[in-house]
């Protein structure tokens, strides 16, 4: 008998068991082994709306919503100031790195902090006594044709003039003070003008750069006419709610000078630590987390890593504010093949986040962050951010230049536990050998590797090819934001299914003779 076609989404109501798995049969019924990202997958939903009109937005910790989930890893070939600044321009946030002294990275967050998207806070500035032949060869060596000059050459100093190509052009007296040529009469911006009212008064003076200055004529910062023109607009910018700063976070170890560390960071406006450690159950990270909760309590504070609800327990007990999860998934990392220890990400995720999330403890999924997919696997298994290292290694903002190898734009990329790394630790600085608790150690066992990746451009291109390709991804399960994911994730709604191995090789690229795999245009 043929049945009703019309029937047929009602007679579907009638089926005992829906296709896929929850997520917690899923997990229950391949309780053999931990899973990975590659391990999963989602079935596809009911698409009702557009991608675009999926949000993003999801917790960091208990008190910051992100309006992306994207967070970039502490490691020093990954984030300093530049990748930081623009991680928030872009929604997300960076973690500054700890394996430097502590007034370097205090600097590190001062510069995120005091970052206005179009202002410079950081011109390089000269003293009046610096002779033109010495600005001509700045010019070329800098690619600045503008320089302030202060009283003390430096930024905060007393404004005296401005010496601009046009003052020097045609000066031959290469030793004469640059007292003589530069431009005394200055059109300044009052410090707290908008970047709107700054571009006004260029336009109206017909001046490219524009000195901010306080109320004592001492230089704040500049704006520069051609930066304006290519300034990009940053709507979903991670900022404080009150001072409108961009967010920036940055990590330290448990040790006793971890406390002096994070009181600098602390005065340069840190909005979130992060307690960086391979293994967070540790009574030392307790220790800590009681001492920051202790001294610091509007400080968000994320603790880990951790693996198992058992680790989970003791850093919520301890007061912390989210969690980051992950031992041995990282693309550096040699954790789980050295240690013995560790868990596949997948499982990690799903268990830590299904305990946490109960006590309204948000949850970041660390490391193995290898696509597109495995950010939506990530969220589905209960994570609420993710972050990344070699996703984003290779990108122009991170830090170290790049290099040429077989005909290939490199940079390299290291684990913060590679040989390399906890050698460059010094006194100030033990953030690679803290973090696998090897500061005393005399030969040190390496947990990660070092190496290099691909030219990536700039995340300003690739964060929205992340951004965009995730509102994909869940315009695909029929879900119109990561809330509505944890719902219907948790309820049974979003079913998912077992990707055994032939599974995953029927879902690669298989059969061609060559290919090109470009990931955006
Ligand atoms: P990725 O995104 O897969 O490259 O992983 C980055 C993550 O790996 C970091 O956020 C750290 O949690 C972790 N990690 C960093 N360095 C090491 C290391 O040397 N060994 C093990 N894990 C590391």
């Amino acid at each position: 008998m043929t049945l009703d076609a019309s029937q047929a989404t009602s007679y579907l109501k009638d089926y005992a068991k829906k296709d896929g798995l929850s997520i917690k049969e899923l997990i229950d019924s391949t309780n053999f082994g931990g899973l990975t990202y590659n391990d999963i997958l989602i079935l596809p939903g009911l698409i009702s709306f557009p991608s675009s009109d999926v949000s993003l937005e999801s917790k960091l910790t208990k008190k910051i919503t992100l309006n992306s989930p994207f967070v970039s890893s502490p490691m020093d070939t990954v984030t300093e100031e530049t990748m930081a600044i623009h991680m928030a321009l872009l929604g997300g946030i960076g973690i500054i790195h700890h394996n430097c002294t502590a007034e370097e990275q205090a600097e590190m967050v001062r510069k995120v902090k005091k970052y206005e998207n179009g202002f410079i806070n950081d011109p390089v500035v000269i003293t009046q006594d610096v002779t033109v032949g010495e600005v001509k060869k700045m010019r070329k060596k800098l690619g600045f044709t503008t320089f302030p000059i202060t009283e003390n050459g430096k930024v905060g100093g007393k404004l005296l003039g401005i010496v601009t190509s046009r003052d020097i052009q045609f000066h031959e007296e290469n030793a004469d003070p640059v007292s003589k040529v530069m431009t005394k009469e200055l059109v300044t911006g009052q410090k707290g003008i908008t970047l709107t009212q700054g571009n006004e008064i260029l336009r109206k003076s017909k001046k490219g750069k524009l000195p901010i200055v306080d109320s004592d004529y001492n230089l704040v910062s500049l704006i520069s006419l051609t930066d304006l023109q290519k300034n990009q607009n940053f709507p979903i910018a991670s900022k404080s709610f009150d001072s409108k700063q961009l967010l920036c976070g940055a990590a330290i170890g448990t040790m006793d000078a971890d406390k002096a560390r994070l009181r600098k960071l602390v005065d340069a406006g840190l909005d979130v630590v992060v307690i960086d450690s391979s293994n967070g159950s540790s009574v030392f990270q307790i220790n800590m987390l009681k001492w920051i909760k202790e001294n610091y309590p509007d400080l968000q504070v994320i603790a880990g890593n951790v693996v198992t609800r058992e680790q989970a327990a003791i850093l919520i007990e301890a007061g912390a504010d989210a969690l980051r999860i992950g031992m041995g998934s990282g693309s550096i990392c040699t954790t789980q093949e050295v240690m013995a220890c560790g868990r596949p990400q997948g499982t990690a995720v799903y268990g830590v986040t299904e305990f946490a999330n109960k006590f309204g403890i948000p949850c970041i999924a660390d490391g193995g962050i290898g696509n597109i997919g495995h950010i939506s696997k990530a969220l589905a298994l209960g994570a609420s951010c993710v972050m990344m290292g070699g996703l984003l290694a290779g990108t122009a903002e991170t830090p170290g230049d790049y290099f040429y190898r077989d005909g290939k734009r490199l940079k390299s990329y290291r684990g913060m536990g590679s040989v390399a790394a906890m050698q460059q630790t010094s006194i100030n600085a033990n953030a690679s050998t803290s973090r696998y608790f090897s500061e005393s150690d005399k030969v040190f066992v390496a947990q990660g590797v070092s190496g290099s990746v691909i030219d990536k451009g700039s995340i300003t291109k690739f964060i929205p090819y992340l951004y965009n390709g995730l509102q994909h991804s869940l315009q695909d399960i029929g879900i119109q934001s990561i809330t509505e994911l944890r719902e219907k994730v948790d309820n049974g709604e979003v079913r998912f299914e077992f990707r055994t191995a032939s599974a995953q090789l029927e879902g690669g690229i298989n059969g061609l003779y060559s290919y090109e795999k470009q990931l955006h245009n």
